[in-house]
């Protein structure tokens, strides 16, 4: 096995201002109005859910005032985090104008349910959910960097994924490090993936149902075009999530047991943002 990596200082944040302007199709994604929903589900979701990441890093930061290193590696991600939010919100706006209502999924995971999960779950859990969903975020960026499937998205939308994507391996390590810090019980992290992973299936699927919905496809057509997501080998989420939580399980298990930031590198410095 190769020595594990460790992860960069500080991450950097980028801004990026992305244009989501008109000239976008609604079916911006492979021409496929299923493979859109999907990617379009993830765009819903992020905003908050990176919200949710900073506050529950944030809640124990004053533990964690004798690790200066640490505290600026966990100001970088929440910079990132942030920036992420930002940039896949303003394509929520883009989805309005091309009729989609948005507003009444945000209300059911923004307003209802994910302030109630997170009022009735211990914080440690909360941050054993980060850590855990910073790992999957993590192997679902390196895919995108690795494999093909982004290259029929729109130019602008592959940009958004793929500069979010190399962020996401930049700061995998940091929730789980603070984490590690704080409790390291493998139980609460085990709960963190099992009940993480089961918090984005949902809300995800919730999502990407929902706007899938509003296109008004008959059950044939969305059969149709599912199949030809298969074809197409963009059905392959499954598979990296699969090979992430296994890889998770291993009690001595660490981020940078993964050696990937180097993908992160080359496709910043390819792009012209490796140093911001
Ligand atoms: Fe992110
Ligand atoms: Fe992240």
């Amino acid at each position: 096995m190769n020595a594990p990596r460790r992860a960069p200082d500080v991450p950097l944040p980028r801004r990026m201002d992305f244009e989501f302007d008109d000239a976008i199709p609604k079916w911006w994604f492979a021409d496929n109005p299923v493979a859109t929903a999907v990617a379009n589900g993830l765009h819903l979701v992020f905003p908050e859910g990176e919200r949710f990441f900073i506050r529950s890093v944030k809640h124990y930061m004053s533990a964690l005032q004798d690790d200066p290193a640490l505290l600026a590696r966990i100001q970088g991600f929440f910079a990132q985090e942030s920036l992420h939010g930002r940039e896949h919100g303003h394509s929520f706006k883009l989805l309005e104008r091309q009729g989609f209502d948005v507003q009444r999924f945000l209300d059911f995971y923004e307003r209802k349910w994910l302030p109630r999960i997170e009022r009735a779950a211990p914080a440690v859990v909360c941050l054993a959910g980060t850590a855990a969903l910073e790992h999957l975020t993590a192997a679902l960026g390196e895919s995108a960097l690795t494999e093909d499937f982004l290259d029929d998205a729109h130019p602008t939308f592959r940009a958004l994924l793929r500069w979010h994507a190399a962020e996401e391996i930049e700061h995998k390590s940091v929730a789980y490090d603070v984490f590690q810090r704080v409790s390291g019980s493998y139980g609460i992290r085990v709960l963190g993936m099992a009940l993480g992973l089961a918090g984005l299936m949902f809300f995800w699927t919730v999502a990407s149902r929902d706007l899938l919905k509003q296109e008004g496809l008959s059950r044939a057509e969305v059969r149709t075009h599912a199949r030809a997501i298969r074809q197409r080998r963009q059905d392959h989420t499954r598979k990296v999530l699969v090979r992430a939580v296994t890889q998770y399980l291993r009690p001595s298990f660490h981020p940078d047991d993964n050696d990937n930031y180097h993908l992160a590198e080359t496709y910043l410095r390819q792009v012209g943002r490796l140093t911001a």
